[in-house]
């Protein structure tokens, strides 16, 4: 484990020495806490939260105020690793100038150290400008899903020679543009391995294979928080949501039955 801050210039030594990158997402203190405990290299705050958190079906309906609200909680936590914030949807695409201003806030009020911005070849002058003014930049592509409505669902993107020419071309773009790692998601494992070995920069993969040099999830479905649906990628370590219930009915019946609280639990 990195028992060192972990920064933008790990990433790049970890690609180096082929030691895998390993990020979780995570949106509040007390999760943010134990990851960072535990040895993740970084935490993402994800607009997935808008999902996971907040019940909705897609990432787009998050606002930038959320999102750094969310991100100063997950920062408070951490000692070690690296916190990276999502941009929302609309608080990057318009034009340069309020990407930038919108990209800052989350550093200067939500103490993350980078951002990440979904979108290849279209989005590399206002990459560029946002590193040029000292904001790291984590970029994303494959399956974005701020663009769910143009793709017309979640699907695995990278199939057709032509996607496949986009995403390969993005990928050294962005890393052209000076992105310090760039998500894949969403891919065949193939194209992310040929992305991955073609640039020096690590890709972060979900849904890309074991091929990437390091691989993000969202905690909630890795805890099985998450249970209205399980992506074909994730792995639940462990039936939380199934233990929450289990507990806090075992609470509901002793309240019921007045077994709770006890002697010991009263003050005299
Ligand atoms: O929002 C998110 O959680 C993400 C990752 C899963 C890559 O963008």
């Amino acid at each position: 484990m990195n028992k060192y801050k972990v920064t933008v210039r790990t990433f790049l030594e970890m690609k180096k020495k082929k030691d895998k990158i390993a990020v979780l997402t995570a949106y509040d203190f007390f999760t943010a806490k134990i990851l960072d405990e535990i040895g993740i290299d970084c935490i993402l705050v994800g607009d997935s939260v808008n999902m996971v958190f907040y019940g909705s079906k897609t990432t787009l309906s998050i606002g930038l105020d959320q999102m750094i609200y969310h991100t100063k909680a997950v920062s408070r936590a951490v000692k070690r690793c690296m916190v990276v914030a999502d941009m929302p949807f609309m608080s990057y695409q318009t034009n340069v100038s309020d990407a930038v201003s919108n990209a800052g806030r989350f550093l200067k009020e939500g103490d993350a150290e980078g951002v990440k911005i979904e979108g290849g070849l279209e989005m590399i002058p206002t990459i560029k400008r946002m590193i040029d003014v000292g904001i790291p930049v984590m970029g994303h592509i494959g399956l974005t899903p701020q663009s769910i409505h143009k793709f017309g669902g979640f699907t695995v993107q990278g199939k057709e020679e032509k996607t496949k020419a986009y995403l390969t071309q993005s990928a050294k773009e962005l890393e052209r543009a000076g992105c310090f790692s760039m998500v894949l998601e969403s891919m065949p494992k193939d194209l992310a391995k040929e992305i991955s070995e073609s640039i020096k920069i690590p890709t972060i993969g979900i849904g890309a294979g074991p091929f990437c040099d390091g691989q993000v999830l969202v905690v909630n479905d890795i805890l099985g928080l998450f249970e209205d649906f399980k992506p074909k990628f994730a792995r639940r370590y462990v039936e939380l949501g199934k233990e929450i219930r289990e507990a806090c009915k075992k609470y509901l019946d002793d309240v019921k039955s007045g077994q709770f609280p006890s002697e010991e639990e009263s003050y005299s």
